[in-house]
């Protein structure tokens, strides 16, 4: 803020009405740092967080159109929302809906068709111009549909102050994808892939830095992809990025990226898995399928050979290195073959966690189109099946932590009195009796006991195990 002289004068000249602002988020961690950033474009408005829809001003629904279950949802929300709408305009109150994200991008002006008592529609590559369409709206207009993929770069307009993300923190290096696999809306929703400038994923790597984090998740659709322009004008891929950052962000504790495309990850990523310490050893890459028809009808660019052979030469980068991944059950076209295939190559990897899904046909993508759609019933069946050898394999794995000893990125407060919940190298979370000062920093905890989603253990001093 402008130092003044006089600052009550100051403060009256600058002062906004105090608006109270709801964002609900849906669908992947890039949705959940443009709900950070939109916040940020509107606290000069005046609009502050509010916890709750009811008795908020304004509503933003930031949306994931990926299955249908997730585009649903969004639905089923503006029902409620709506009657919040009408119960405050009867008290002579207003309050603005705004639908935000990859739902909006895809159902446009449809949206505004099925749902008029929406004020605003804004496609994910528009949030920085949100302010201004707030107001507008405040102002009376209607109906405001800002769904295009502009010239300008969302990041350059955004706002540089943010409010804190905390001890681990996600920064968006690269948005949109150009893989169209024949199951997916993204690129439709996010558009072409884009990589940020590194001089700006620099600035706010430090930003976020001296704003306490620890830990910082580069994000993009398709983040192994980025080939972003470095200040010398040549043009610089992930690895190098992640070197940089690991390099020059003192106070830099962990890196991490996700999602990754197996096709992308190039050699120097894989070496950078070897020489970076601070990029931890856990790595989201998702398969999808492991039956080459599948993966091929998928447009999904390798074999399972290859992705086999991809987990090999990571581990022997990083032997400690545990991996995660998403898969489709029921692509059109799959045979129980295909699905045996899958199996068999979960059984072949071991992943430490993953997501399933039963493919949704999205309008508009290939798959959607095909004759020989799976029935329901069958999808059921392979995800349950999948789905169970997968919770074994996660449980295996946090089984094996018994009694070693880790790093623990302690975050804040846990259920019990006296105790902190923090973030393994691996992405569980780990509880343990610490002093509430221990927050943010890096410490050896000794499991002691596995539960079904996180780790129990004690501090240890002074020794980690070698991993
Ligand atoms: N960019 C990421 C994934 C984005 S979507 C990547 O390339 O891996 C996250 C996951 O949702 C995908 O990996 C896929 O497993 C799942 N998914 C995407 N479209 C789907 C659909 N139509 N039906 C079911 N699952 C889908
Ligand atoms: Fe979707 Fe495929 Fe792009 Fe991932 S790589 S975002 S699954 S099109
Ligand atoms: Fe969903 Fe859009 Fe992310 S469709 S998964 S919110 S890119």
């Amino acid at each position: 803020m402008r130092p003044s002289l006089h600052p009550i004068s100051a403060d009256v000249t600058t002062h906004k009405p105090a608006r109270r602002l709801h964002i609900q988020t849906w669908g992947c961690q890039m949705n959940v740092y443009d709900s950070a950033r939109m916040a940020d474009a509107l606290a000069p408005l005046g609009y502050t967080p509010h916890p709750t829809p009811e008795g908020a001003d304004l509503v933003i629904l930031n949306t994931c159109h990926i299955r249908e279950k997730a585009t649903e949802k969004v639905f089923a929300e503006l029902g409620r929302l709506k009657r919040l709408k009408d119960a405050r305009a009867k008290a002579g109150e207003r309050m603005l809906i705004a639908v935000a994200g990859c739902v909006a991008q895809a159902e446009g002006a449809e949206l505004l068709r099925r749902a008029p008592f929406v004020d605003i529609v804004l496609g994910p590559q528009t949030t920085h111009r949100l302010p201004t369409l707030v107001a507008r709206a405040e102002a009376g207009e209607r109906a405001l549909l800002d769904t295009e993929f502009p010239p300008e770069d969302k990041f350059d307009h955004l706002p540089e102050e943010a409010a804190p993300q905390g001890f681990t923190a996600f920064l968006t290096v690269q948005e949109g994808c150009d893989r169209f696999c024949s199951f997916c809306v993204v690129p439709y929703t996010r558009g072409a892939e884009f990589s940020r400038p590194v001089a700006a994923v620099l600035a706010e790597a430090r930003r976020l830095v001296a704003q306490g984090a620890r830990e910082i998740t580069l994000l993009g659709q398709n983040v192994n992809a980025y080939h972003g322009e470095a200040p010398d004008g040549s043009e610089w891929g992930l690895a190098r990025l992640i070197r940089e950052l690991a390099d020059r962000i003192p106070g830099l504790a962990r890196l991490r990226y996700t999602t990754s495309h197996p096709v992308d990850m190039d050699e120097a990523l894989i070496t950078a898995h070897r020489d970076v310490p601070i990029l931890m050893p856990f790595l989201h890459l998702p398969v999808q399928s492991g039956s080459d028809r599948v993966l091929k009808a998928m447009n999904r660019r390798h074999t399972r050979e290859d992705y086999l052979r991809l987990v090999d030469r990571l581990r022997a980068a990083r032997p400690d290195l545990a991996l995660s991944s998403d898969f489709i059950v029921g692509h059109p076209g799959e045979t129980e073959e295909d699905f045996a295939a899958t199996l068999d190559l979960v059984q072949r990897v071991g992943f430490a966690s993953a997501f399933s899904f039963k493919y949704s046909p999205r309008p508009g993508t290939p798959a959607a189109d095909r004759p020989d759609q799976v029935d329901e019933a069958t999808k059921e069946r392979r995800l349950a099946e999948l789905q169970a050898l997968l919770r074994d394999q996660q449980a295996r794995f946090n089984a094996s932590f018994l009694g070693r000893t880790i790093e623990v990125l302690f975050l804040e407060p846990g259920r019990h009195p006296g105790q902190l919940v923090g973030r393994s190298p691996w992405l569980q979370p780990v509880h343990a009796q610490a002093p509430a000062t221990l927050a943010g920093d890096l410490r050896p905890v000794t499991i002691t006991a596995i539960h079904p989603n996180s780790l129990a253990g004690r501090l240890a001093e002074p020794a980690l195990d070698a991993a």
